[in-house]
């Protein structure tokens, strides 16, 4: 180019110190956000707001935006948005992950602490014990060199593991660096390289909004946290394991490379250790000086075990001294030195007195059975799902039979079995309805899904009334105070029957009904209005499209410039966004294909519904290079996805179109580039790599 080599010269000076100056404070800002990120997950006692979080996030994201080249793995914004893995590599564990041999009462626990002092040289009545509660996840193992966490994996077969380093990263509560030396409170010298184990789970809370949007998706539901924990943390696109808030307690470390200034001579030691160097160690825990103190705290938990916000089935104990565990060793399969206590499920008596047939939101019905309230694990259970009719005929539950319920993971009921020999003699089979019970349409399936379902969609009151629910909640157009008795009530007056009515109710509409003064009237118009300006992704996954919950919505509402763009975009373009597969993006054209649909989004939009991806005030402050640029991507990016590249064009005021013509300036071309790559050839069009592209923007 023909730029005077002083002024290149200038403008390399200028870009090196403002290099460095950005360096600094993105150092500055990734030390502050770790410490609010610990104050926050770990200890649960924040010092600063989330908007004054958000702040300093912000901050940091837009100067990583300017200088990608700064990026690391360690850095609080990578925590989300690592690439999606076609399969987890399999890793070897530094030492085996063993598993736990049961006990199941007192004698046996006994018999256990018996074997303890015959097999190594313990002076009777010496030995204490670490009782901490037996979470109910899944064992992972950690790996820091010098403070920086380098690798994540699943238990596997006990020897080798699956890498799931990038499912590990969006787990808030876990640290990516340990504190760094010299700041305060650091408990010494870090080793350069050392393994810690512990938990994984699900918290009870995101279990059940999970399920709830499971369930809403029509989708089917997880039976408890651990198997949702499961499917979560082995996600292969890292961003859905990232929105389904993981938690980790963490009970082992062991120093894989010395040197380590503190090093553990006890359990209790080293859960102390793990603590102070950041990690979340279970609450339920009890240094116990005998056994006896043991059996206090079993019994203490087993009673307070319903109120915690994790799953538990029971209780580890541990002998606490490391020295003596070491003597102690391990059988084929499990440490010798330790024993699993397992809580005996709780499984009452009920009877059914009713089959309910409910109808969700996409139509889907649901046999659910009603039956006389029975105490369960610590509240009153009257209802408990069948899940779908095959599950239904499989267990044979019967109107007026007499069934065995539990708690699944001491949360969902379920029910186990019929108690054959109670069934009254007059119980008959139950039958798969051939119409709605709502609005009796004749009942379909569609392909070889297990739900039956009534196609019913826009007149059945059951699907309006729950894809108006839907509309409205938090993760949707989030309209707050509009909930399901107002709007039990708006649709028995026939004021809405679809979404877009919402946006043409008046204060005087809302005024006419029950309980409703002048005051909510207002509200409730208000937070409509506000609904108005939710982003493209609530939008998307307001409209209850089939397969797209919140998590897909906000990857298509990132691929997309807007509801147009979506409901025109080929399949291909559709699976190209990684995390959605051939089943979502066929969905997705359903969906737009279908004309109700198409006038509910032209409706919406003249009511004034945002249908366009908002630009943040972060993005209005990024220089528009590229305005009036067309670029066209092809192959695959070394390192950015497309959707991210395509956003970055975006950002920056420039286009991206799918096929080269000679309007085309840019052609971004990674690896396997096909026919594209050619055609710019032809057409003289200028090709450029994924390195030279950030050089552009940065
Ligand atoms: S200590 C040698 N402590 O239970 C294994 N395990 O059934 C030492 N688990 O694979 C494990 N909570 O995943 C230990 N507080 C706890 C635990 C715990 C859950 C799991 C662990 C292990 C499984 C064995």
């Amino acid at each position: 180019m023909g730029s005077e080599p002083q002024q290149l010269t200038l403008t390399d000076m200028s870009e090196t110190t403002g290099k460095a100056a950005a360096e600094k404070r993105i150092e500055e800002l990734r030390r502050k956000l770790d410490r609010h990120n610990y104050l926050y997950y770990v200890l649960d006692r924040p010092e600063i707001t989330d908007p004054e979080y958000d702040m300093l996030y912000r901050e940091l994201v837009s100067l990583e935006e300017r200088h990608p080249e700064l990026i690391t793995p360690g850095s609080p914004t990578q925590r989300i948005g690592a690439a999606p893995v076609k399969e987890f590599q399999s890793v070897r564990h530094p030492s085996r992950m063993y598993s736990l041999d049961n006990v199941f009462d007192e004698n046996e626990l006994k018999a256990w602490e018996e074997r303890l002092y015959r097999q190594s040289d313990a002076t009777p009545g010496t030995i204490d014990y670490v009782a901490e509660l037996k979470i109910d996840g899944l064992a992972v193992s950690l790996i820091y060199e010098n403070g920086k966490l380098v690798r994540g994996a699943t238990r596997g077969d006990g020897m080798t593991g699956e890498d799931i380093t990038s499912n590990i990263r969006t787990i808030n509560s876990i640290p990516m660096s340990l504190p760094t030396p010299g700041a305060p409170g650091r408990p010494g010298d870090i080793p350069r390289r050392m393994e810690v184990r512990g938990e994984v789970f699900m918290p009870v809370e995101s279990f059940l909004k999970l399920n709830e949007e499971q369930q809403l998706k029509g989708e089917k539901e997880f039976a408890n946290p651990r198997n949702a924990g499961a499917g979560t943390v082995r996600q292969l696109d890292p961003r859905i394991t990232a929105s389904r808030n993981l938690d980790a307690f963490f009970y082992s470390l062991s120093i894989l490379e010395g040197p380590g200034e503190r090093v553990p001579r006890t359990q209790w030691e080293s859960l102390e250790l793990l603590s102070d160097l950041g990690f979340k160690i279970n609450p339920g825990r009890a240094h116990c000086k005998d056994l006896n103190a043991v059996l206090d705290f079993i019994r203490h938990w087993d009673t307070h075990r319903k109120d915690l916000n994790f799953a538990t089935d029971g209780a580890v104990i541990k002998v606490n001294s490391l020295g003596l565990q070491d003597v102690l060793g391990y059988t084929a399969k499990s440490p010798r030195w330790a024993a699993a206590w397992k809580y005996p499920p709780e499984i009452r008596e009920t009877r059914v007195i009713e089959i309910e047939h409910s109808v969700g939101r996409t139509g889907v019905i649901t046999p659910v059975a009603i039956m006389e309230p029975v105490n369960l694990s610590g509240t009153t259970v009257q209802r408990a799902s069948l899940h779908n009719f095959d599950e239904l005929e499989a267990k044979d539950v019967r109107k007026g039979d007499t069934v065995k319920v539990h708690k699944a993971a001491e949360i969902i009921p379920e029910v186990l079995e019929v108690v054959l020999s109670k069934r009254p003699s007059d119980a008959r089979r139950e039958l798969r309805p051939e119409t709605c019970p709502i609005c009796g349409t004749p009942t379909t399936k569609i392909g070889d899904e297990v739900a039956l379902r009534c196609p019913n969609r826009t007149g059945c009151p059951a699907q309006q009334r729950n894809r108006l629910e839907h509309w409205v909640s938090k993760s949707a157009m989030d309209i707050d105070g509009i909930g399901p008795s107002l709007l039990e009530q708006l649709l028995d007056k026939g004021l809405v029957s679809s979404p877009a009515d919402l946006y043409r109710l008046t204060m005087d509409d809302f005024m006419g009904l029950e309980r409703m003064g002048e005051k909510s009237a207002e509200n409730a118009v208000k937070a409509i209005e506000a609904s108005k300006t939710r982003p493209l992704s609530s939008l998307i996954n307001a409209l209850g499209i089939r397969h797209v919950g919140k998590e897909t919505a906000i990857l298509l509402a990132n691929a997309f410039p807007g509801i147009d763009e979506l409901a025109e975009a080929t399949l291909e373009k559709l699976t190209e966004i990684e995390g959605v597969g051939p089943q979502v993006a066929e969905s997705i054209q359903v969906y737009f294909a279908d004309l109700e649909h198409r006038n509910l989004i032209h409706e919406l939009k003249e009511l004034g519904v945002n249908t366009v991806q908002q630009p943040s005030a972060e993005d209005e402050s990024i220089p528009k290079i590229f305005e009036g640029q067309t670029f066209v991507l092809t192959g695959t990016l070394p390192t950015l996805k497309r959707a991210e590249a395509e956003a970055l064009i975006r950002k920056r005021g420039g286009k991206t179109s799918g096929s080269v013509s000679k309007k085309t300036d840019f052609v971004l071309a990674g690896e396997e580039a096909g026919s594209k790559y050619v055609k710019a050839q032809e057409l003289g069009v200028k090709i450029i790599s994924e390195e030279e592209f950030l050089s552009m923007i940065s």
